[in-house]
């Protein structure tokens, strides 16, 4: 691809030293699990974040399913989830033994709002898990005027930030929040890690005991836990690469603006970020009733594209279970069914947004 739909490899290569002695450093010391590169990363992300509590875990899965269960969530309660988010999202809630009920999205923004969870609110649910999808910011404030916690699915929404005086970041909004450092995710590890941040300092100490076996001292064992740790490899990564984080986020959304300056919302819907949202977007998502046309179109013309979601979960084979394929939601339909993915990365100038927009400046797409 001329140009790819994500671009990881142009912002860490001015770091590859940096990285490869990091990675030396943790080979000669010879502690690989819940050393001292991991606590660091957890004061500097929980700092970075927001919050008192940033606890590392091995992948964003697993950083839901121990959420919801330091909240004490299982068998018996609902959590509400929008069915317009990566499967995982739902499948943790379905591995913590707990009922996901699926809500809408509002296409124009991807998020959840307060009305399509109070829709899908019942007497058994426990929590509502929202996602900041594609770098947006669901609507945590209202949504816990509700009356029920929330936790934050914030997998893709590492260097967003709100305008709030002083500002705030998605993963210090609810109760407790997630987070996945896969390698195409905003922050990304060399492999799979995870985090949960909070400020509550019982949960963190229970997503701290979970993530171990249930276990405080491995000694007594006072949970059916897991085996969830970040490794001090990707801790010790993650250190290097935190500090750039907001540049990155600042380059993502100058990205954006290069490609709204280039007129690409006179062709296709742009992704509207939700009130007070600056969004660091991990994918730059787009509408349009022939959204299969023009991904063939950017292909052609070498430019990374692809849709997202196009079944949306309520309606996977696994969730048939829990009730999806019955369900009416037509915001989720129209975003799965329009959406497609554009290049973004924290380099993406003018020039490659005004290549893009070229390519989709063709008669067939008129
Ligand atoms: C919205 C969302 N939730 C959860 C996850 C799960 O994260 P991981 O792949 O680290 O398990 C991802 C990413 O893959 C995601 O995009």
């Amino acid at each position: 691809m001329a140009l790819p739909l994500f671009d990881t490899s142009s912002t860490l290569a001015p770091l590859d030293s940096e990285i490869r002695a990091k990675v030396a450093a943790v080979l000669d010391k010879g502690v690989f699990v819940l050393g001292q590169e991991v606590r660091g990363f957890e004061a500097e992300f929980a700092a970075y974040v927001g919050v008192p509590h940033a606890v590392g875990v091995a992948n964003g899965t697993d950083a839901i399913v121990l959420a919801l269960r330091a909240l004490g969530i299982g068998p018996g309660d609902d959590v509400v989830v929008p069915s317009f988010t990566f499967y995982a999202s739902a499948e943790a809630i379905a591995l913590t033994g707990a009922r996901p009920v699926f809500c809408d999205v509002d296409p124009a923004t991807f998020c959840v709002t307060a009305d399509t969870v109070k829709a899908a609110l019942t007497p058994q649910t426990k929590a509502v898990l929202v996602v900041h999808l594609f770098g947006n910011v669901a609507p945590v404030a209202e949504i816990e005027a509700l009356g029920v916690p929330v936790v934050e699915d914030a997998a893709q929404a590492a260097g967003t930030r709100m305008n709030t005086s002083p500002p705030t970041r998605p993963g210090a909004l609810g109760t407790l929040a997630t987070f996945s450092f896969y390698p195409s995710k905003n922050l990304p590890a060399f492999g799979d890690g995870g985090a949960v941040t909070t400020r509550d300092e019982a949960l963190a100490e229970r997503v701290r005991m979970l993530r171990f076996h249930g276990s405080r001292d491995k000694q007594t064992f006072e949970l059916v836990g897991h085996n969830s740790r970040l490794d001090e490899l990707q801790a010790g990564i993650l250190r290097v690469l935190l500090p750039h984080l907001d540049a990155w986020a600042d380059g993502r959304r100058a990205a954006a603006r290069a490609y709204a300056d280039a007129g690409l919302g006179e062709l296709v819907s742009l992704p509207e970020p939700t009130p007070g949202s600056e969004p660091a977007w991990h994918l730059y998502v787009v509408r349009h009733e022939r959204a299969d046309e023009i991904l063939e179109a950017l292909n052609a013309a070498g430019i990374g594209a692809r849709s997202y979601y196009r079944i949306p979960v309520h309606l996977q084979p696994a969730m048939a279970a829990y009730g999806g394929a019955g369900l009416e939601l037509p915001g989720t339909a129209e975003a799965s069914r329009t959406n497609l993915a554009v290049p973004m990365s924290p380099v993406l100038g003018p020039d490659e947004a005004a290549e893009v927009v070229a390519a989709l400046r063709v008669p067939a797409l008129a």
